[in-house]
């Protein structure tokens, strides 16, 4: 052993750069217009928050461990079997579980280029070899993901819809992606957006999860059910990854005040309409505003848009940032994924999105 070098992390660790969370604060403007994060909207159900209220006084007792009444009540609402639905805080310790099971040093784990920096950032952290497939158009490429699957590699991490893209693979594509993987690959479907998305041709992938041993899907609390801050996600799964999963995570691992407010939330059919109502009418607006302006954007599915803009220092992405920034607006930039002259935007509140449109515009017309 050698006592000399002190304390040293795992190999790897010091070169991932810690994910970096959109901004949520601006100096000197009391309520910013935050649209950094793909955060709900609308905020949570009422129910959902009485649920949590009514937690307060039973907070020095842990929580029901197997997450029962939330697997059930999510099994009600999509007719799951509960035994094979695994929560967890976040689907972020989700994708954390299924890379400490299924991949470490010397393991391949691939990606679509400008998917979810969490798969990148946790492959690593675990030793393994993050590979990025190529893209077309922002969106995942079932030939080239299949084209970079070698005998290292070990999960398949698709997000559908994809964030910061905001783009899908329809059902069919997501199938003809998983015939071609062996069945030693995990094909990892991260449908975080999956209420949002109004499309005949898109699947969350539990129809593909009951058919196969190796596929499983992930969802979470924190988009159309606005309890980010709670921290709940699930994952639907073959018998056998359930079992995994329930192996390695913490035996308390989901909060008392998450399960409660998360039962109600799945049982508040009325907010989630309400929810989806509200993207489909102003994701459609923003969207036509935006091109109106000449603002490139790939065609979300989900709560946010990805705009494009030139690289003239004047009129380009980190300069609309300021500008906006100056104006209260919180936006994410997308250097981190690769994407330096984007902007993501999440769907706000029709206010909201009526000021940051103006404010575009204003900026536009300006230069
Ligand atoms: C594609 C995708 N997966 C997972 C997550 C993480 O969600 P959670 O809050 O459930 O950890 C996000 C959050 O932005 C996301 O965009």
């Amino acid at each position: 052993m050698n006592v000399e070098k002190g304390l040293v992390p795992r190999p790897d660790i010091l070169d991932i750069a810690p994910y970096v969370g959109g901004e949520a604060q601006i100096v000197g403007i009391e309520r910013p217009i935050r649209l950094a994060s793909n955060e709900s909207a609308l905020g949570p159900s009422a129910k959902a928050i009485a649920a949590y209220r009514a937690l307060a006084g039973e907070i020095h007792r842990y929580p029901e461990g197997n997450a029962q009444e939330l697997r059930e009540a999510l099994g009600q609402r999509h007719g799951l079997d509960p035994a094979r639905i695994v929560c967890g805080a976040g689907s972020d310790e989700l994708i954390a579980l299924l890379l400490r099971s299924y991949a470490g040093p010397g393991d391949e784990v691939l990606y679509s280029r400008h998917g979810f920096l969490m798969y990148p950032i946790g492959a690593k952290s675990v030793g393994a070899t993050p590979i990025a497939a190529p893209e077309r158009a922002l969106t995942s490429d079932v030939d080239a993901l299949l084209e970079r699957v070698t005998d290292r590699t070990r999960i398949v991490f698709i997000a559908n819809p994809n964030n910061p893209t905001g783009t899908y693979l329809g059902a069919e594509e997501m199938a003809r992606l998983h015939a071609g993987l062996p069945p030693s690959v995990l094909l990892a479907i991260d449908a975080a957006y999956a209420e949002f998305v109004n499309r005949n041709d898109y699947q969350p992938g539990i129809s593909l999860v009951d058919r196969a041993e190796n596929v499983v899907m992930l969802r979470t609390f924190s988009k159309i059910y606005a309890l980010a801050g709670l921290r709940l996600g699930w994952a639907y799964c073959p018998p056998a990854i359930a079992d995994v999963l329930n192996r390695v995570r913490g035996p308390f691992n989901v909060t008392a005040p998450a399960l409660a407010a998360g039962v109600a939330a799945v049982e508040d059919l009325e907010a989630l309409n309400r929810a989806r109502a509200h993207n489909d009418r102003w994701l459609l607006w923003f969207s036509d505003r935006l091109a109106g302006l000449g603002v490139p954007l790939t065609p979300s599915v989900a709560n946010f848009v990805l705009a494009g803009f030139p690289d003239d220092p004047r009129r380009n992405a980190d300069a609309v940032f300021a500008f906006l920034h100056s104006r209260g607006i919180l936006t994410r930039k997308m250097a981190s994924y690769g994407l330096p002259q984007h902007l993501r935007i999440t769907i706000g509140t029709g206010p909201e999105m009526e000021t940051v449109a103006a404010a575009l515009a204003e900026f536009m017309a300006a230069r």
